[in-house]
């Protein structure tokens, strides 16, 4: 049912066209417009491919060249889903590589250095990391691995490797979700924590102003920022934000990343939508895992955290003003800012369907404000910056997501709008973000992600099709 409707969603825009190219190629004539769809898409295919080569670093792929020089842990999960529409053996390495940087107690950190690079700060001097077996940081990103895995698997053509792969990767990514509910809900609330805004991937997001206001700045030691080299500031989070992080950094360090203090010690404890609701579909896809390879016994525990998270989710609403909200878990209080992560729990499926047909209202309201979608920010607030980071601009794996979600709820349309944005984005430069009110490129150019979801997304749909 889910793949019907996928494909059938290309009513419209540009890649009706390719379908109807398709069909069309048959009859003798195909007309101009088809023809250039479907050569736009080729166009922008070869060239998504052409930058996940070129940013493989050997067996990873660094998110961006000089802006992001490592590999990055939600960046790999979702850059694996490009890889693997045209290198599947490549898709599954990303992963394999990801893990080979797994820590004892099962997190995955957000940043590996596997080589030594000299245009990022903070690098593995400032973590501490600089050695073997480590060479990581000491903290997580949301953990889109096990979707990826399960995503490789079912589309898999070479199977034997698919499962080999599986059975090499299910005990880490159970290690790895096992930590999260040891180290992130040692209180047993049902959702986790997030205790870093870089643990988030939304760095600069509206919704950290409050906990971040509530984080002292130390006496750190003097520091450049290197990604100001690469990126216009107006484009980045800013310096107090920059001290916060770092100020976290250094009191992590100091107790050498033990989750078992970090939790109860960090100054910024929050309940992340966007973490959360990534590591509910991910358990959802770790149970599937599971009932594949015939690990049933692990299946209760997998239940157990599930239901955890839809008991718990419910706090996360806000009816008010229809949307999910993060919250501080340290005030107790629901974060005010109502930002791109709020529509995520379609991603989930853990929305209600009353909860669902809300959040479909405000996304078309928020739509209704700019050129494109979906800002990662309330267009409609004081703070919607158009260009910085995540308070504004367009994130595609955002939109993928969300996309995913509208279908998953039966919104069709609504998701239509978003992908028809989606393409028309990519096709003025496959870069790390958009400005919704006019489309414009930002961030870092050639960007990995953003190559894969085209591949892996727009690419696939048309093909599949
Ligand atoms: C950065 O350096 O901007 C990253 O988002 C941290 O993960």
């Amino acid at each position: 049912m889910y793949k019907t409707r996928y494909c059938s969603r290309f009513a419209t825009t540009v890649l009706n066209a390719l379908l109807n190219f398709c069909c069309c190629c048959v009859l003798d004539h195909v007309d101009e417009q088809q023809t250039e769809a479907y050569k736009k898409l080729e166009v922008l295919l070869t060239y998504s491919r052409q930058i996940l080569t070129e940013n493989d670093l050997g067996g990873y792929t660094i998110p961006a060249k000089g802006l992001y020089p490592y590999q990055w842990n939600w960046d790999s999960a979702l850059v694996a889903m490009g890889w693997a529409t045209f290198d599947e053996a490549r898709a599954w390495e990303e992963m394999t590589k990801l893990f080979s940087a797994q820590w004892d107690d099962g997190m995955v950190s957000h940043i590996v250095f596997h080589k030594p690079s000299t245009t990022y700060f903070p690098g593995p001097e400032i973590w501490g990391s600089v050695e073997k077996p480590r060479k990581s940081t000491g903290i997580t990103q949301p953990p889109v691995a096990a979707i990826t895995v399960h995503k490789l698997y079912e589309q898999a053509v070479n199977k034997e490797l698919a499962l080999t792969k599986v059975r090499e990767l299910f005990p880490k990514l159970l290690a790895w979700h096992r930590w999260f509910k040891t180290a992130r809900d040692p209180e047993n609330t049902g959702l986790v924590a997030t205790l870093h805004p870089w643990e988030s991937g939304m760095d600069n997001s509206p919704a950290w102003d409050e906990p971040l206001r509530n984080v002292p700045v130390d006496d750190i030691p003097p520091y450049v920022r290197a990604d100001l080299t690469h990126v216009n500031s107006s484009m980045r989070p800013s310096q107090a934000e920059y001290d916060r992080f770092l100020t976290l950094v250094y009191r992590f360090r100091a107790v050498d990343y033990d989750c078992k203090q970090l939790y109860y010690l960090s100054p910024f404890r929050v309940t992340d939508l966007c973490t959360n609701s990534v590591l509910y579909r991910a358990n959802l896809s770790l149970r599937w895992l599971a009932e594949m390879l015939g690990e049933l016994d692990v299946v209760p525990e997998i239940d157990e955290w599930l239901e955890g998270f839809r008991v718990a989710f419910s706090s996360l609403y806000d009816p008010a003003v229809k949307m999910f909200k993060s919250k501080d878990q340290l005030t107790g209080k629901l974060l005010n800012a109502s930002t791109s992560a709020g529509f995520l729990p379609l991603f989930a499926r853990i929305a209600t369907p009353s909860q669902a047909q809300e959040l479909a209202a405000t996304l078309e309201q928020w739509l209704s404000c700019v050129k494109y979608g979906i800002p990662s920010n309330d267009p409609n607030s004081a703070d919607f910056e158009p260009l910085r980071y995540w308070r504004g601009p367009i994130w595609a794996i955002v939109n993928w997501m969300i996309t995913d979600g509208l279908l998953a709820y039966g919104y069709d349309a609504l998701a239509q709008r978003v992908e028809s944005d989606t393409y028309e984005l990519l096709g003025s430069g496959i870069c790390e973000y958009y400005d919704p009110t006019d489309g414009k490129p930002a961030g870092g150019g050639s960007f990995s992600w953003t190559a894969a979801m085209c591949l892996a997304w727009l690419g696939k749909c048309a093909t599949s099709a």
